[in-house]
């Protein structure tokens, strides 16, 4: 069911530090900060050969990631996101499983600008799965 890995999103308690890092010590083609305000997180978008690595960082009082932040002070990895074909499809299959699908189920505009839902870390392997359609 799921395809290509799409991103690996990694929490960042400085996002220049990390855009920095990512751009004079490993080398690797780094994106200008996007402001998400919809997500509540700004995105630096990390493009590597075979995939993308997304820098994220809180944005406004209400960001979804800064509990994530105030219990892993110095970052981490926040989600990896895999691409579907059907996301409304993957998404009965999995709740058919049991799976808990966060929020009210219904898929929202990512950052991409595609349906994206996010699945419930405690049931996969306490990873939070994004699922984005392509
Ligand atoms: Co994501």
């Amino acid at each position: 069911m799921i395809g290509k890995l799409n991103h690996v999103a990694i929490a960042v308690p400085d996002l220049e530090a990390a855009s920095a890092q990512y751009r004079d010590t490993l080398g690797a083609k780094v994106g200008a900060p996007q402001d998400e305000p919809d997500h509540g997180v700004t995105v630096v978008f990390i493009e590597l050969p075979n995939t993308k690595v997304e820098l994220l960082h809180p944005l406004g009082e209400a960001s979804p990631i800064r509990g994530f932040l105030d219990k892993n002070p110095s970052g981490g990895i926040h989600h990896i996101c895999y691409e579907v074909e059907d996301i409304l499809a993957a998404r009965d299959k999995l709740q058919a499983t049991g799976a808990r699908v966060l929020g009210d189920g219904e898929p929202k505009i990512g950052a991409h600008g595609k349906p994206v839902l996010f699945l419930h870390p405690k049931d996969f392997t306490g990873t939070l799965v994004e699922l984005e359609q392509v």
